[in-house]
């Protein structure tokens, strides 16, 4: 029998940007035991996609070429490798893939079992999509590294959210005031509007452009009991944490502002968007 193949976009090489985005028809992939095949509804781009293929990680994440870029995906279970316990055709899912694999910019993409989750009918596959890095990273970065409780049972924290109309920014907003803060949100004039709900004052700093200096003023800051403390953004695959999000969404507390749509077929738009780096909340690719 003739192997099923699918629409694909992907790169041969480091460097090139969204000119280097090639449209290929590629074969289905087989889910192993513990993974799940999806039928893509949608996958969201971060900067990382993009920083991989500039090889701006190399050699911490180097890529097996031909690559298909993008991690966070939504969709519905088609198939389920023979391990799988906990999701079954039709299933509609949100899912993390790994970052050294890819695999989002396509029609169809295999998943872990262990970073799928189920997908409410209240969280579009767009929203769900979008909140996988970004919304992970900002919760991270609110509540492990800031130390700000998002049921308000603490005394106020004042915090800083610097780029905060862009995809982590959007989400750190949001969170941190559902905890008991005091949120500054810088952004451009032209998405003032947009985050003019947030108060001002003054306290820890998200910074969300880590660097070894942002580390360092960290490590630094903390060791001297500096009331002003910068925590770096390091982000980590957490079901748990991602399923707090998407209850968080269905819930109507937490919301994904989509920059732009694209289709598959113009993915190398949603691309250039991305690297522009101008974006307002999350930017969506759909098969
Ligand atoms: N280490 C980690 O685990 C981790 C995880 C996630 C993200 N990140 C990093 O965090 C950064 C933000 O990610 P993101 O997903 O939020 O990106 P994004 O959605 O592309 O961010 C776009 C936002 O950045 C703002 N911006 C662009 N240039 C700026 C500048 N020079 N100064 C201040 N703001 C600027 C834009 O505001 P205007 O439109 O007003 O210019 C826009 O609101 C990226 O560098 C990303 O790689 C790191």
């Amino acid at each position: 029998m003739a192997e099923k193949v699918m629409h694909a976009v992907q790169y041969d090489s480091y460097g090139g940007g969204a000119a280097e985005l090639k449209h290929v028809e590629v074969p289905v992939p087989t889910p192993k035991k513990d993974e799940v095949l999806l039928k893509l509804e949608a996958t969201s781009i971060n900067p990382i996609d993009w920083k991989i293929q500039k090889g701006m990680l190399h050699p911490l994440l180097c890529p097996k070429f031909p690559f298909i870029p993008t991690t966070d995906v939504g969709g519905e279970v088609v198939e389920v490798g023979s391990n799988v316990k906990n999701f079954k055709s039709g299933d509609k899912v949100l899912a993390m893939l790994n970052t050294q694999n890819g695999g989002g910019l396509s029609e169809y993409v295999v998943a872990k079992e262990s970073l799928t989750v189920t997908r409410p009918v209240e969280v579009s596959a767009a929203e769900g999509a979008g909140l996988l890095i970004a919304g992970l990273t900002a919760l991270q970065a609110l509540v492990y590294a800031a130390g700000v409780q998002l049921d308000g049972t603490e005394p106020r924290k004042n915090i800083l959210v610097t780029a905060a109309s862009g995809g982590v920014g959007h989400y750190a907003v949001q969170l941190a005031k559902l905890g008991n803060t005091h949120v500054t949100a810088t952004c451009g004039a032209r998405n003032s509007d947009f985050v003019k709900s947030l108060g001002a004052d003054e306290g820890k700093v998200i910074d969300l452009t880590p660097s070894a200096k942002a580390m360092w003023t960290f490590a630094v800051k903390k060791l001297t009991f500096s009331k002003k403390q910068l925590v770096p953004l390091l982000f980590a695959p957490n079901k748990a944490n991602l399923e707090f999000l998407v209850k968080l969404v269905k819930e109507g507390k937490l919301k994904t502002t989509i920059d732009s749509k694209h289709p598959l077929i113009k993915a190398e738009d949603a691309w250039s968007r991305s690297i522009d780096g101008h974006a307002t909340g999350k930017i969506i690719v759909e098969p």
